[in-house]
């Protein structure tokens, strides 16, 4: 086996980063393949925190190639500064680790510019997104008047590009009650990113496949989770991109066949941003207990998220859409000091969950390496998840560092 595809089997923020981080020392090539900087990785290393809106995990990792498909959508802005920074705390020292492919689509001022004025209005279409523009530039991509990282960094077709959409964008931005852009400004900017960008704009698809079938250990990260997927997700309140694990053979360009396994990500309870249903929300103590001991606050936004139990029927739900072979269960050291941890095991004909109670613990969990280590309410809890979503656990996180953490199956071994 030498591809592993990670995605969300939640709302996202299930944690996906550290678990990327932590299996990137095994492999060759980190790969993103939708969404943009609507999604935040937080990597723990020693005392720093790294939080990643663009750039896959893996980058924290020097002999890791950093590939981002074109399935990701692309604030040039943000990956800019996102590199600098890297590279003043001493990370990144080869920038040219970081491939961007020539078929992602560019994030434009006006996106987010639209999105927000859109989001301000507060109407029946609000869904809280993050105001990064993600759902506008999607939009412009299916109806054929987006513009590609191919297209940044030539000046000449930028140029033509711009001047027919440009007036169309201002057009909306002025019928939503907002300033328009200036030309001459948006160009200007747009050149300098793409002279920056220039050496890392490349055939993406053709760099993963020939990585596969020259045997290197490939790992595709998803960014938010199964729940939001444009197409599988609680529709409307999701985002614009399939987040689920067929978006990584569309959003690079590979062909479902090279693909080995899946592992799903998911909280040992549940969490949601923004608008739209969720079950098994907690507004009582318990759900104030997830917050603050799970410090559920977006890296994105800084959103405080929703907290609730774990939703078998969601979960269920990820492993059949996703075909998963493995579920990574994060954050179980958050549930420590509940006096009773519930579980929905089913939704009622009302979609009312249906609850099953579990003996909480006390016992500190976070130095725990192997399943033997917790203590038996720890153990049984586990083991009720992976029953119920009927999906083997292979590694359960019980910290935020990268060492707290119990790896049950290796990836890369089947
Ligand atoms: P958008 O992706 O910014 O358009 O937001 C659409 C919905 O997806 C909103 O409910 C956001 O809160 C949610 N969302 C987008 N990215 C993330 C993420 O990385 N984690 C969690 N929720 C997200």
């Amino acid at each position: 086996m030498s591809t592993l595809i990670i995605v969300g089997a939640q709302w996202g923020d299930e944690g996906k980063g550290k678990v990327i981080d932590l299996l990137t020392p095994q492999v060759d090539m980190v790969v993103r393949y939708q969404g943009g900087a609507n999604a935040g990785h937080t990597v723990v290393v020693g005392d720093e925190k790294v939080v990643l809106h663009l750039l896959p995990s893996g980058v924290l990792h020097e002999g890791c190639q950093c590939v981002i498909g074109n399935g990701v959508v692309i604030d040039p802005d943000v990956l800019i500064t996102e590199m600098a920074g890297l590279q003043e705390r001493g990370y990144l020292r080869d920038p040219l680790r970081v491939v961007v492919s020539d078929r992602a689509h560019v994030v434009f001022p006006y996106h987010r510019l639209i999105d927000q004025l859109r989001e301000a209005r507060k109407d029946a279409t609000f869904i809280g997104t993050t105001g990064r523009g993600i759902g506008p530039t999607y939009e412009d991509k299916v109806a054929r008047r987006g513009i590609r990282m191919g297209d940044l960094i030539q000046p000449d077709v930028l140029r033509k590009l711009l001047e027919t959409i440009l007036p169309q964008k201002n057009q909306e931005i002025v019928s939503l009650g907002g300033k328009p852009l200036v030309f001459a400004e948006l160009f200007a900017q747009a050149t300098i990113w793409g002279e920056k960008i220039s050496h890392h704009v490349k055939d993406a698809s053709l760099l993963v496949e020939q990585s596969i079938r020259n045997k290197k250990q490939v790992l595709f990260e998803g960014a938010q989770g199964t729940a939001l997927d444009v197409d599988q997700g609680t529709y409307p309140y999701v985002t614009s991109s399939n987040t689920v694990a067929g978006g990584a053979c569309t959003g690079v360009g590979i062909g479902p066949t090279l693909i080995d396994d899946v592992w799903g990500v998911s909280k040992a309870y549940t969490t949601r941003v923004g608008e739209g249903p969720f079950p098994t929300e907690e507004k009582s103590s318990a759900g104030e207990h997830l917050r603050k001991q799970g410090h559920e606050f977006g890296s994105t936004t800084g959103r405080p998220r929703r907290c609730g139990w774990f939703d078998v029927p969601l979960v269920r739900h990820a492993a059949r859409v996703n075909g998963l072979t493995g579920l990574v269960v994060t954050k179980l050291d958050v549930l420590t000091g509940l006096e009773d941890v519930k579980v929905c095991v089913k939704n009622d004909d009302q979609k009312v969950p249906v609850y099953e109670t579990f003996p909480g613990w006390t016992e500190d969990i976070t130095h725990a390496r192997s399943l033997k280590d917790l203590p038996r309410n720890a153990r049984n809890y586990i083991s009720a998840l992976e029953e119920k979503c009927q999906v083997p656990i292979v590694l359960v996180s019980v910290g935020s560092e990268r060492s707290q953490h119990i790896m049950v199956r290796k990836p890369f071994t089947s």
